[in-house]
């Protein structure tokens, strides 16, 4: 094994904590239409995200959620009452890990590497999420880009993450099933994982390519 120790910056959403999970909940009220909504929720979420970076005109995380669904609302003419979508943005609060999560974290954290969770979420939204999932203790500390007002894949988010960490770039290894965050990453100049859990999820054919390819976090090994 590698003895090198190194510094882990576990993306959250879609890495660590499975946001497919919301999907139940919108089966109830909309049937069919699930699907195609969790899916477009989840693009729209971020496409606001990847917007409000390039405008500079930063609201927090939750915000770019809530804004998604009213969007996807409109977009598949689905009507919801106020009470509704309140349920499903404090469901986004308490979404469940990842199955494999647990053991490959204690794993690494054996390994002596040191774990950090980072995210476009708020820090009072991490500290629930990650709370709640029960693995808050297991990380040295979570960095979110509330901190700088910003949003991944912004290069000055990466190098927020190591002036917060106190770690060098060359050390540092983005984890995220996300592969819009594994380019951004890769494009600061970390090593990257990607997560590829679902044969889905498809790499953007660009310049960039992922240091390591994993199925789930357990396959992780220097
Ligand atoms: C994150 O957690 C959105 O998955 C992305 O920052």
């Amino acid at each position: 094994m590698n003895p090198t120790k190194y510094t882990l910056a576990f993306d959250v959403y879609g890495t660590l904590i499975d946001t497919t999970n919301i999907f139940y909940s919108l089966e109830k009220l909309m049937g069919h239409k699930a699907a195609v909504f969790n899916e477009s929720w989840r693009n729209k979420q971020l496409e606001y995200s990847f917007r409000r970076s390039a405008m500079q005109k930063y609201v927090p995380f939750s915000t770019v959620t809530q804004q998604a669904l009213d969007f996807c609302c409109q977009k598949h003419k689905v009507e919801l009452t106020d009470s509704q979508k309140v349920d499903l943005m404090n469901e986004y609060k308490v979404l469940p890990l990842f199955p494999e999560c647990l053991d490959a974290i204690n794993q690494l954290k054996t390994e002596g590497h040191r774990l950090f969770a980072f995210s476009n979420g708020s820090n009072n939204a991490l500290f629930h999420l990650l709370s709640n999932a029960k693995i808050l203790n297991l990380f040295e500390g979570f960095v979110s880009l509330e901190d700088i007002e910003t949003f991944k894949p912004n290069p000055h988010g990466y190098a927020y993450f190591n002036h917060k960490t106190n770690s060098q770039k060359e050390n540092t290894w983005m984890i995220s099933g996300n592969s819009f965050d594994i380019i951004g990453a890769a494009n600061y100049g970390m090593k990257t994982i990607w997560v590829h859990r679902s044969k889905e999820n498809i790499f953007d054919a660009w310049e960039f390519e992922a240091s390591m390819v994993v199925n789930d976090l357990k396959e992780i090994s220097f």
